[in-house]
Order: structure tokens, then C-alpha cells, then sequence
């Protein structure tokens, strides 16, 4: 049965919701996951607050909405690799994360979601910026709609590469949205690199305009959990003398079409 309790509030007019009486640690009903997964599918970022997850619970509520994604190139590095620990030292000057992107799009099916959960957070700093893919197309002219239509990337980390369509959309809802981003984006299909340079560079800076963005503050027990193809997000390098540590568990996607 769905909580009398659960709230979705958005933040921002450019997306993120935050998601109350939900605790996430529990086994979620069908109606609660279903709210959850509205909710993401509307306002791209959900939030939550005041969470305790163990590294089993965070896995169980991953599970609701797809298999756990092991990340490539990090199965190796980690113990467990269905997890990523995120961990920011005093005095770090480079850091996961520190570009505008969209989490492992260098793979052929790359991550629907990423729920990440803040285990250790400072007083301030630190926070994670969003940018909405929607809005970022929806934005463009016709002409460049139509010039991007059918128009696909090559998206490359290390020697994995990936083709993906320039405009992708998202099969529950039918909406469409931009899906290039800088970290691994590179060049477009049938076009060389320094061909493809000048458009991607706008495209990258037209898919972060203020008003499409919208930023969230950690605390410690709080849960970001972003819908991977329809945002790009950027961590804060602002943590100065803290220590920041997150746990990163991904969702599995299907190929973007
Ligand atoms: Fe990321």
C-alpha cells in the first residue's frame, strides 16, 4: 500500500524533486517505486533526506528500478563491483566528477539512473550541480533540431567507445532530449574531430545554461538519484578542508535510441 505520507516537491524550475515520507532503507511497495519512478521521469533528479542505508539496503532500493550496473572500468579497483566509493580528501585538486557529463556513456547501454548516498558530508561545499537534457533541446531552433536529427556521437573512455544518437528519447514518456556530453563525447559519426569541435562545443555549452540547471546541497543521509540520460551534473571542487565520502551504485540502461 502507497504511504499516506509521500510527498514530491519540486525544487527548481528547471527540475529535481525532493521525495518525503519515504524511508528508503524498507522494503518499497510496487506504488511507492512507481511514484519514484514518475517522479524521476518528470523532474529528472529525485532527492531524499534523512536516510540510513547500509550498503545492502542502497542495493535493494537500486533494485527496484533495474539490475545494478558494474562499471567497466572500475571492476577491478573496487571490492565490491556493483559499488563505487566516492572520496573527496583535504587538499585534493582533482576529483571524480569535476566536468559537466553524464555518467559512462562511453558503454553501448549506459546507466539508466545513478543513486548516490552521502556517507561522510561538510558543513558546506561539495554540492552537485544538475543540467536538464530536456530543456536543452527543447530549446534549440527547428533548423538545428533538424540538423541534429538522425545525427549520432561517438562517445570514448580509454579504449571503450560507444555510438549513441545525438537526440535521444526516453521510451516511457516518448520525450526528447540531448545526449551529448563533454567528458565523452568526442566527434560526430562520418565527421572528423575538428569538424564536429565547434557544434559539440555549443551544444555542451547550450546543455548547461543557467536556466536549465538546478543544484542540490548534501547532508549527511541524503540521496541523490538521477535519471542518467536525461541530465548532465557536475561535483563542486568547493570542499576545501573537508572530507567528502559518497557510495555510488548505478542502474543498468538500455541502448539510447
Ligand atoms: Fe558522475
Amino acid at each position: 500500500m502507497l504511504s499516506a505520507r509521500i510527498a514530491v516537491r519540486p525544487l527548481s524550475g528547471a527540475g529535481g524533486a525532493e521525495i518525503s515520507g519515504v524511508d528508503v532503507a524498507r522494503t518499497l511497495d510496487a506504488a511507492t517505486v512507481s511514484v519514484i519512478r514518475a517522479a524521476l521521469n518528470e523532474h529528472c533528479v529525485v532527492f531524499f533526506r534523512d536516510q540510513d542505508l547500509d550498503v545492502e539496503r542502497h542495493k535493494a532500493f537500486a533494485r527496484c528500478f533495474g539490475e545494478i550496473f558494474v562499471h567497466p572500468l572500475l571492476r577491478e579497483a573496487n571490492a565490491d563491483p556493483e559499488v563505487v566509493m566516492v572520496r573527496r580528501e583535504p587538499g585534493d585538486v582533482s576529483y571524480f566528477g569535476e566536468a559537466w557529463h553524464a555518467d559512462t556513456t562511453m558503454c553501448d547501454e549506459p546507466p539508466l539512473g545513478t543513486i548516490l548516498y552521502g556517507i561522510e558530508v561538510p558543513p558546506y561545499g561539495g554540492d552537485t550541480l544538475f543540467a536538464n537534457q530536456y530543456l536543452a533541446y527543447e530549446t534549440l531552433s527547428d533548423g538545428m533540431k533538424k540538423m541534429l536529427s538522425g545525427l549520432g556521437a561517438v562517445h570514448s573512455h580509454g579504449e571503450t567507445r560507444s555510438i549513441h544518437p545525438v537526440v535521444r528519447t526516453n521510451p516511457e514518456t516518448g520525450r526528447k532530449m540531448l545526449f551529448v556530453n563533454e567528458f565523452h563525447a568526442k566527434e560526430f559519426v562520418g565527421m572528423t574531430e575538428a569538424e564536429s569541435r565547434p557544434l559539440l562545443k555549443f551544444l555542451f555549452e547550450h546543455g548547461n545554461r543557467p536556466e536549465f540547471t538546478f543544484r542540490f546541497r548534501w547532508r549527511k543521509g541524503s540521496i541523490a538519484f538521477w535519471d542518467n540520460r536525461s541530465t548532465k551534473h557536475i561535483a563542486l571542487g568547493d570542499t576545501g578542508p573537508f572530507h567528502r565520502l559518497m557510495r555510488r551504485i548505478q542502474i543498468r540502461g538500455d541502448r539510447p535510441a
